[in-house]
């Protein structure tokens, strides 16, 4: 309800109560005569004004509650493009989200992730003891705040980039489900809600978990050219709430609900640089979508993709990685198991995929590298890479 309407409802309920009263009071003199009766009446007038005095207060209290309060509609002016109403109880991820503007929020709100950081040019009150640990001393003086933590109590100006004003919510109907391995599923998706989606190689949606108001993000693992229908690779994480959810309870049919695209973690299409990608377990998604983008616009330029998983039956999209390498000729695919099985008499590389790398490249002085996969090997990954000669700039990751 608008603000001047809860005034003008606060108002008129406080002004009808007092003439209630008024009116009684002088009734009831009318009714008692005697002297005994006018005594009695008294009393009860003096009650109804003490009432009537109450309700008045209690009406103003409510009109200054309103008026100067956290209740208070304030103002948020983004970019000094837009400019929306939000209560100063809600947060501003909150806030954004109620005006269709999304930003990253992986941990539904609880300040661990750090993914919904937005520049807070003014307004926003002091850095809260939940957001300190997430910010860099950098990013403290630049006025970045978590919008999950901060509420908007009073005027706030913000910076978000362009990108995330584009951000949308799907709705999309799942069309085919499958074990990739034992502990990865393919989820392919059907956009009902826009029916087309606008995104880069390499980003991902927040993908809400029914029941649950939680995200989590997932890389779309297909190339943009697919606009109707996007592909995730999701591994099961046990106990985890959305994995658990996908791998356990989602069935072909079902609806599921998104927002996006996010992410700087895609490719740079005005370079002509050669390129290295490294990948481990469910960070095939995002690489996966980036070499089927350059084969499909057949870029001439030098494209190695890395991938490391423990043994054969954790390695997946393997025939079909080949077939680009068969048809694209800057394309190279290196495999590489850490545990081998004795069954899967597997005659390539083994190792850790940072050896296969090692071995394979040369001087990366020139190279561009998109990195995704678990923490731990993506370190290793980056010091071989700046071993190699390549410059951090031209690295770029997503970690999961
Ligand atoms: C940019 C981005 C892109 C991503 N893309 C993908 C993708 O394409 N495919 C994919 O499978 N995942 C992806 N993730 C990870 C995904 O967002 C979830 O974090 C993950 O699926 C776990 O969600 P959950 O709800 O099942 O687990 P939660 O309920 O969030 O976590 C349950 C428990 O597991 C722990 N945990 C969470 N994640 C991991 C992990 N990776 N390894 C070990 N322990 C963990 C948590 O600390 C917690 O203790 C991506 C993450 C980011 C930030
Ligand atoms: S949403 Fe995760 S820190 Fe704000």
């Amino acid at each position: 309800m608008k603000r001047s309407w809860k005034i003008a409802l606060l108002l008129t309920a406080s002004i009808l109560s007092y003439v209630f009263v008024v009116v009684s009071a002088a009734m009831l003199s009318q009714v008692f005569s005697s002297v005994a009766q006018i005594a009695t009446a008294m009393s009860i007038q003096s009650i109804l004004v003490m009432i009537s005095i109450l309700v008045v207060v209690t009406g103003v209290l409510a009109v200054a509650d309103i008026t100067l309060g956290s209740h208070e509609e304030k103002e948020i002016n983004i970019n000094d493009k837009l400019k929306l109403k939000g209560s100063g109880q809600d947060t501003l991820l909150t806030t954004l989200a109620n005006h269709k503007i999304f930003i990253p929020s992986a941990c539904g709100g609880k300040a661990t992730c750090g993914h919904c950081k937005v520049v807070v040019e003014s307004g926003g009150g002091d850095l809260l003891p939940t957001e300190k640990g997430l910010l860099t001393k950098q990013e403290m003086k630049e006025g970045v705040r978590l919008a999950c933590q901060v509420k908007s109590r009073e005027d706030m100006k913000i910076h978000l980039p362009d990108d995330l004003l584009e951000v949308k919510e799907y709705t999309a109907e799942v069309v085919a489900l499958h074990d990739l391995t034992r502990d990865i599923k393919h989820v392919k998706v059907r956009l009902l809600s826009p029916k087309t989606i606008h995104f880069r190689p390499g980003q991902y949606v927040q993908t809400l978990v029914p029941g649950f108001e939680a995200f989590r993000a997932y890389s779309v693992a297909s190339p943009p050219s697919q606009m109707d229908t996007i592909e995730f690779t999701i591994r099961h994480i046990p106990k985890g709430l959305c994995t658990t959810y996908i791998h356990k309870a989602l069935r072909v049919g079902d609806k599921l609900k998104f927002t996006g695209p996010y992410g700087h973690f895609y490719l740079k299409e005005d370079s002509d640089r050669p390129i290295v990608c490294i990948a481990g377990g469910a960070g095939m998604a995002p690489i996966r979508s980036i070499v089927s983008h350059l084969k499909e616009k057949n870029m001439p330029r030098k494209v190695s993709y890395y991938f490391g998983a423990r043994s054969k039956r954790d390695l997946f999209f393997e025939d079909e990685l080949r077939s680009i390498e068969e048809n694209y000729p800057n394309f190279k695919f290196y495999a590489a198991l850490s545990e081998p099985a004795p069954e899967d008499n597997w005659h390539g590389e083994t190792g850790f995929i940072t050896d296969t790398v090692r071995k394979y490249e040369d001087s990366l002085v020139d190279a561009e590298a998109y990195l995704c996969g678990p923490p731990p090997m993506l370190d290793a990954a980056v010091k071989v890479l700046m071993m190699k000669g390549i410059s951090q700039e031209r690295v770029l990751f997503d970690k999961f």
